[in-house]
């Protein structure tokens, strides 16, 4: 068994902590939608709100069905790999640093990928369970989000351990999925689809693998536009497409692995013309779907099967199909309300902007058990990287313009220039709001402890918060999710969530800080923590921040060969 390995949701650690979610709650007042808030599912929307309630509220519930990391014959290969398919090699002689192109040629792409969702470091160990990291995290790094890239000649998908493209399908269909995004405008660059390979993650967690995998498309989304931008490139994050003509596209088995989320791909002074705010162009799924010639791309088999397997998640997925465009919609949530204390207002500051790339290659976790180093970090600094996250991602879950979806709020432990405590993150002026926890238990003690260890109390023994700088929760609005997409709130509320929480890992570690992923939490305390009072707004994310030493193990970079 892997040493201090406290990485992802152990059975064993769960309890049952106070009353399992909100079965009854009612929909909210609703979201202050754009247009009339019309699932765009058509279907009687449940499923999802089910599934919400288990996997964020009953955490024991959720991990019921949970199987052992260790000699699980349902383990799949730690790649998915296709044979006797044409393969392109992309360049490894890449930039060390990332910036603006010209054209997006073939070392554009290398580069993208590469910094997007390629290999970053091994990790040997004695069992070699977790062998590989990316650029992104991954739960366990299991890494179930698949990465396709529709280009001019072609469909791929992007083999990352051989840094190579393996085509899929010949032929320009950019404008096939534009046209299944309901856009319109010019021709992209390229269009990324990203899917969720539930079986590389469900021989562990079973339905739970949900969760992860559009956590985790999220992430992998934001990290392809942070760096698309550094390219000056720009990328456009669609949750709502019509789901049949592009897993036909790609020849995937949507019970098995869907695609969640399509990101077309512009130089960025051809962004603009490629406004997607529009109303959407009319298209039907089957319509779409009966123009494009089945396919079955030889890959190697592997894992266990979904729809026998993950029967709830399963439905969660099915229920979330959309099949006619004209029903995309977009919406505001309602924010939750702030205490009457007196906010910080953010203090000017410079903020150093270290190279992208060299952010990247330093991003990590933590090591298998997540224990702070006792150190001073600049919270001032860190303070005004959190303010302008959520700007500048161009997503189709809220109207034009509008700030990502999610409110962050953050715990300080030690942080120099902050006092320890809980605040709301204003979204308009960057100031912090304490927040009035409520007490969880009732007992007086509750009272006295201090934020982070409020925080500590309500999340899974395994990480040390003792030294722990920060805390990050992301909180979304439920309802806001689900009145308004249906089914598809799920997937795009996790996905939302998973732009901002990879920019949070990206901003700790431009100040030389681990940023730590953990699901392990139970929602109700964690709201408590918080002064949340309202059911419809979940902690999605818990990310905890501070510096880390290796921690026993032994990683190593896999560097690109740089050039000038
Ligand atoms: C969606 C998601 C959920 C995770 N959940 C947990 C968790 O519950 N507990 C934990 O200790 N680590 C958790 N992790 C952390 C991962 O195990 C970690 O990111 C992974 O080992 C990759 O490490 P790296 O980012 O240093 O490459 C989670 C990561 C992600 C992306």
């Amino acid at each position: 068994m892997r040493q201090g390995d406290s990485t992802g949701l152990g059975a064993d650690d769960l309890r049952p902590h106070g009353p399992a979610g909100d079965r009854t709650a009612p929909a909210g007042a609703g979201a202050q939608s754009a247009s009339a808030p019309v699932p765009v599912t058509g279907r009687a929307d449940g499923v999802g709100r089910e599934f919400w309630r288990i996997s964020l509220e009953d955490l024991a519930t959720a991990m019921e069905t949970r199987q052992s990391e260790y000699g699980n014959p349902d383990e799949p290969l730690k790649f998915k790999i296709y044979r006797g398919l044409p393969r392109r090699p992309l360049t490894t002689r890449l930039p060390a640093e990332l910036g603006p192109v010209d054209a997006f040629d073939e070392p554009a792409l290398s580069t993208l990928l590469h910094y997007g969702y390629g290999i970053s470091r091994q990790e040997f160990d004695t069992n070699g369970t977790w062998p590989y990291h990316r650029m992104v995290a991954s739960a366990r790094c299991l890494f179930g989000v698949q990465l396709y890239v529709c280009l001019p000649d072609g469909v791929h998908h992007y083999d990352a351990p051989h840094h190579a493209l393996v085509r899929l399908r010949e032929g320009d269909h950019r404008g096939l999925l534009t046209r299944a995004t309901g856009t319109g405008g010019p021709v992209p660059q390229a269009v990324f689809v990203l899917s969720g390979l539930f079986s590389k993650i469900a021989y562990i967690y079973r339905d739970y693998a949900y969760r992860l995998c559009t956590q985790e498309a999220g992430m992998v989304a934001g990290n392809l536009d942070l760096v698309a931008r550094a390219m000056g490139l720009r990328a456009h994050v669609h949750h709502q497409f019509l789901d049949e003509p592009v897993d036909k596209l790609l020849g995937l088995d949507g019970d098995e692995e869907p695609a969640l989320l399509v990101l077309p791909l512009h130089l960025a002074e051809a962004a603009a013309g490629a406004d997607s705010t529009g109303p959407p162009v009319a298209e039907t799924a089957a319509s779409l779907a009966a123009t494009i010639e089945a396919i079955e791309p030889p890959v190697v088999p592997s894992g266990l099967r979904v729809p026998q397997a993950c029967p709830m998640l399963t439905r969660v997925n099915r229920s979330s199909l959309c099949t006619d465009t004209t029903g995309f919609t977009t919406a505001v949530p309602v924010a939750p309300a702030v205490s009457d204390a007196e906010p910080r207002p953010l203090p000017t500051t410079e903020v150093p902007e270290p190279g992208l790339a060299e952010v990247l290659r330093a991003r990590d976790s933590g090591p298998g058990i997540f224990r702070p180093v006792a150190s001073r970090v600049d919270g001032v600094e860190l303070w005004a990287r959190l303010a302008r996250i959520r700007a500048g991602i161009v997503s189709d879950a809220v109207p034009a313009g509008a700030p990502a979806p999610l409110e962050i709020f953050l715990t300080v432990g030690d942080l120099t220039g902050i006092p320890a405590g809980a605040y709301r993150l204003d979204p308009e002026t960057g100031a912090l709001h304490p927040v009035a926890r409520a007490e969880t238990r009732g007992d007086a003690a509750d009272a006295g402890l201090n934020a982070v260890t409020a925080i500590e109390r309500v999340t899974i023994p395994g990480p040390v918060f003792t030294h722990m700088n920060a805390v990050v929760h992301l909180v979304g609005d439920r309802d806001w999710a689900f009145d308004t997409f249906g089914d598809r709130g799920y997937r795009v509320m996790n996905q939302e969530a998973g732009l901002l929480a990879h920019r949070i890992c990206v901003a700790a570690a431009a100040q030389g800080m681990s940023g730590r992923i953990v699901n392990a939490y139970h929602a109700e305390g964690v709201r408590a923590a918080l002064g949340l009072t309202e059911q419809r707004h979940t902690p999605v994310f818990q990310i905890l921040l501070a510096r880390t030493g290796p921690g026993g193990r032994v990683i190593v970079p896999v560097e690109p060969e740089a050039v000038e």
